[in-house]
């Protein structure tokens, strides 16, 4: 079970009084896997464009309490989220325990490859989320199900373009988070686990022209 809050609790003493919430929240013993939302800090209670908003994060001594959540078993695993090549290595240099998990936004038009690559070299699981692109960011998930490339390869197979890009991340290695409210969408998004997208159409879903590449290093 995982769940992520705001980035206001970087705070070593503030790190297991927010799982303390979470737990009481959920109402569980421990979490599986709990991760830094964001490699940024914010002030409590300032919201919008306040120009004080943003503060510089400390993230080594956010996981050293993240470290010793994971040593006093209330959590199974450690990780973090939007975490650049460059972080994660400034990370790795003072970590005791190496991240389980770099959840980041990953799809068919953000493939993220160098980061992946890096975390395969690193033992860090990539974890994608927004698998069908993003709802905060206008249509980008429209783009997605609706590029020609997709949409060829859906054709081709019988399935949905939603079912090419979740198949796409499992195939490349990566675990994809898809969230939806339908029911309908919720089983079509859970199948995809016994069939496979063949070689030649991979290699033209790595065609796809790539919509950002900021995370890459
Ligand atoms: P819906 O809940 O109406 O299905 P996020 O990027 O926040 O994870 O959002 C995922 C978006 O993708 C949501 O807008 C969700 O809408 C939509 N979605 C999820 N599954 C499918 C699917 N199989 N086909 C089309 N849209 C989907």
């Amino acid at each position: 079970m995982e769940m992520r809050r705001r980035n206001f609790d970087h705070e070593p003493e503030d790190v297991p009084k927010a799982l303390d919430r979470t737990l009481s929240d959920l109402q569980l013993e421990y979490l599986d896997l709990y991760l830094i939302h964001w490699p940024v800090k914010e002030k409590k209670g300032l919201y919008g464009n306040n120009p004080g908003r943003y503060v510089p994060a400390d993230i080594p001594s956010t996981w050293k309490a993240m470290e010793a959540l994971y040593d006093l078993s209330r959590v199974r695993a450690i990780g973090v989220s939007n975490f650049s090549i460059r972080m994660l290595d400034n990370l790795l240099e003072s970590a005791r325990i190496t991240p389980a998990v770099n959840q980041v936004e990953c799809h068919p038009m953000w493939q993220q490859e160098k980061l992946h690559e890096f975390c395969k070299t690193k033992s860090i699981h990539l974890s994608g989320y927004s698998p069908l692109g993003s709802q905060g960011s206008g249509a980008k998930n429209k783009w997605i199900l609706a590029d020609p490339i997709i949409t060829t390869v859906a054709k081709e197979l019988g399935i949905s373009p939603a079912q090419v890009a979740l198949r796409w991340g499992l195939q490349k290695g990566h675990s994809v988070l898809p969230k939806t409210s339908n029911e309908a969408r919720l089983k079509e998004n859970m199948d995809v686990f016994d069939w496979s997208i063949p070689e030649n159409l991979l290699c033209k879903l790595s065609e796809i022209k790539q919509a950002s590449t900021h995370l890459n290093s």
